[in-house]
């Protein structure tokens, strides 16, 4: 195929794509914000759950820049984290200090409102999961989040679900702390494939030609039949009943 040429990648859900990488954050802003707005009309509250590195940086500066996201009901919605990695939260790894400096820092987000993992905590991910729990008061089952924001990594990771990684076959908590050769260091905290599944909507935000290899193995990974997430991690997000949207710029959907 040219370079450059349009390729359908058939993925499941839906796939958003847009003239320009800013056309499709616009759009993803959008629909973050809509998510935002619904459960604070049905449930008084709003939960989501951002993703780090680098690629939802400028989704970050879109929501605290643009007057139109001022007005959300920022003092009715909770920020949690999909993953963490194991370093203290002042740390340049620390994907709580990005999240907290690029977005929620501008916020009128109460602070109890804002969740970073508790990586000092002896077992950060059952605390996490303690106060995940206590806060959405289900205390069984798998809590419902609005939003969960994702990316996804060269080898196909989301979250810190990585290849052949252990937290891939947690089946019975939330949140758990992964790691071993196929995690990318530091050893992270990570939320399951159970609790994203449960999610009224997940976005997976993938940008740049460099992902688009990975992008065309997964699509092509579904089109062959039953997709391996222990591969491929992020064939493993299926959501239950929620809505399962790609947003992609054109380079990562198109290639060179
Ligand atoms: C992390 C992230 C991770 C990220 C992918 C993509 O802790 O690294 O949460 O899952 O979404 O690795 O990373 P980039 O956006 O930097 O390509």
């Amino acid at each position: 195929m040219a370079p450059g040429s349009p390729v359908s990648l058939r993925l499941p859900g839906q796939v958003v794509t847009g003239k320009s990488r800013d056309d499709m954050i616009e759009s993803l802003a959008a629909a973050m914000a809509s998510a935002i707005r619904q459960a604070v009309l049905e449930r008084g509250v709003a939960h989501i759950a951002l993703s780090g590195g680098s690629t939802p940086k400028p989704l970050f500066l879109q929501l605290c820049t643009d007057p139109l996201f001022g007005f959300l009901p920022w003092q009715q919605t909770h920020a949690w984290l999909v993953d963490e990695r194991q370093v203290p939260l002042d740390h340049d790894k620390s994907n709580y200090r990005m999240i907290h400096e690029l977005l929620l820092a501008h916020l009128p987000m109460p602070e109890e409102h804002r969740h970073p993992v508790p990586v000092d905590r002896h077992e950060p991910a059952e605390a996490y999961e303690a106060e995940f729990r206590r806060t959405l008061g289900v205390a069984e089952g798998v809590p419902a989040l609005d939003f969960v924001l994702l990316g996804m990594g060269d080898d196909a990771h989301t979250a810190s679900l990585f290849p052949l990684s252990p937290a891939l076959g947690v089946d019975d908590r939330c949140f758990v702390e992964n790691g071993g050769p196929t995690v990318v260091p530091p050893d992270r905290v990570t939320m399951t494939y159970p609790l994203i599944n449960h999610a009224r909507e997940v976005a997976v935000l993938v940008t740049g030609t460099a992902k688009h290899p990975t992008l065309r193995e997964v699509a092509e990974a579904y089109e062959s039949g039953e997709p391996s997430f222990h591969q491929l991690p992020v064939t493993g997000v299926r959501p239950h009943a929620g809505s399962l949207t790609w947003f992609l710029d054109p380079e990562a959907a198109m290639g060179a």
